[in-house]
């Protein structure tokens, strides 16, 4: 039976096996590619979406989960979150090899619907999930606090 969900907005479906994870209906089936494929265990924060507003790793859900719910990814996110995240990221120049930083973003975003000033501490505990192998965190958390402006 096909799972049923709102992706971006739209009303989408998988015919596959259930069990898929959420990560590769969206890059594979749906051709949305800013979640990443990093770990594939849930380590490290690449695959981040949101699953009804929340963010979750989407390597480590089965698209079963989201049966009937909304996933949203970067391309999903309101205007105006959205484009404050770009452009503190742009601001910042956050990014040195990119990979991780959709999942960033989308960390980010979760935390901003949440608590609309985070501090340093907040920052750091909310992103603490999502890996840059650069080393891209300290202007990360100056990126957030940005589009919290
Ligand atoms: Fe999903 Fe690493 S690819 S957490």
């Amino acid at each position: 039976m096909a799972v049923t969900f709102t992706l971006n907005g739209k009303a989408v479906n998988f015919d596959g096996d259930p069990e898929t994870p959420i990560l590769w209906v969206l890059r594979d089936h749906l051709d949305v590619t800013s979640p990443k494929f990093g770990c594939g265990a849930g380590l490290c924060g690449a695959c981040t979406v949101h699953l009804d507003g929340a963010a979750i790793r989407s390597c480590s859900t089965p698209v079963s989960v989201a049966s009937g719910k909304k996933v949203t990814t970067l391309e999903g996110l309101s205007p105006k979150v959205g484009k404050a995240l770009a452009d503190a990221w742009t601001e910042f120049d956050v990014p040195q090899c990119g990979y991780c930083q959709t999942g960033q973003m989308m960390s980010a975003a979760d935390l901003l619907a949440k608590n609309k000033k985070p501090n340093s501490d907040d920052i750091k505990n909310a992103l603490a999930g999502n890996i840059c192998r650069c080393g891209t965190y300290s202007r990360i958390e100056k990126a957030v606090k940005r589009a919290a402006d």
